[in-house]
């Protein structure tokens, strides 16, 4: 039987900031394989980071409520108590967003950025243990001269080096899931290719199961294994890429599809 890592069932997100209630997820199911990669397509407002930010353990807890399941190492991610969930939060399930220059603090070096995980959950490892593993997960993200880097600060470096900085501080713990949300958005073409082989790479090479959200349809099609197509909330159609991509059914992946601009040159 495949080895499930993540079960999420029936997730609704509920927002209570304004004067009503706004459900903004309803009904979301997701089951990861261990080494699988997952793709999440839909538009805009769709859902699909506020979903992922609760896989991630990250919604903010005032202001909402969550009901559903997500289920990882025999915890429930939405119940169980806050050290718990602090204890994955970052080292079993980590997470990277579209702007790196965001996530990333301008006036800290890049080793120190790299190391934060290793900090907070690894208290025991030694200053000298930290930085090597920092220099050598920067050289395995594809960064040159990592011991050079190590000592940079993130304006120094360009967006495309700073979002394999992201990447490698993520992975620094060898997390098992890895959540990329919108990644390569603020990338040129080249530099996106590149973190996606990166990603394909990291999963190939240490079985990380990857969520990866993303408007390119393209890249989705290419790197993904099963896809989860929302719109308005819902999770409206899933399954293989391929077939999903292929043989769409609902009008509303058909619509997406259409939507990607087709260049004949
Ligand atoms: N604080 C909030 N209060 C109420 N609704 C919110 C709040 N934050 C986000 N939303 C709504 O939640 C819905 C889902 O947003 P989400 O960020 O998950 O979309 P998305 O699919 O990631 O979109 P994008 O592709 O633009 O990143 C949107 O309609 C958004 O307006
Ligand atoms: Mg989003």
């Amino acid at each position: 039987m495949a080895d499930i890592i993540l079960d999420v069932s029936d997730l609704n997100i509920e927002f209570h900031d304004h004067d009503k209630p706004e459900t903004v997820v309803f009904d979301f199911d997701l089951t990861l394989e261990k080494g699988e990669i997952v793709g999440i397509v839909g538009e805009s407002g769709s859902g699909k980071s506020m979903s992922a930010l609760a896989i991630a353990g990250l919604l903010k807890r005032h202001a909402l409520t969550k009901t559903g399941r997500i289920m990882f190492d025999g915890h429930d991610l939405l119940t169980c108590d806050r050290d718990t969930l602090r204890s994955y939060q970052g080292d079993e399930i980590a997470i990277i967003f579209q702007e790196p220059m965001t996530s990333l603090n301008p006036v800290k070096k890049i080793g120190w950025q790299v190391e934060e995980c290793l900090r907070i959950h690894h208290k025991d490892m030694s200053k000298q243990e930290r930085k090597e593993k920092a220099v050598n997960m920067l050289d395995s993200v594809g960064i040159h001269e990592p011991e050079k880097v190590y000592n940079m600060y993130p304006h120094e470096l360009s967006g495309g080096m700073r979002q394999r900085v992201m990447i490698a501080a993520a992975m620094i713990a060898d997390p098992q899931i890895l959540i990329a949300d919108e990644p390569t958005t603020a990338l040129d073409v080249t530099v996106q290719e590149q973190i996606v082989e990166l990603l394909r790479k990291l999963n190939r090479e240490k079985q990380t199961s990857i969520i990866f959200i993303s408007h390119d349809l393209s890249l989705v099609s290419r790197l993904c294994q099963r896809v989860l197509v929302m719109n308005k909330g819902y999770v409206v159609e899933t399954g293989k890429t391929e077939d999903v991509f292929k043989r769409p059914r609902e009008e509303y992946t058909k619509r997406l599809i259409a939507a990607i601009p087709k260049i004949d040159i």
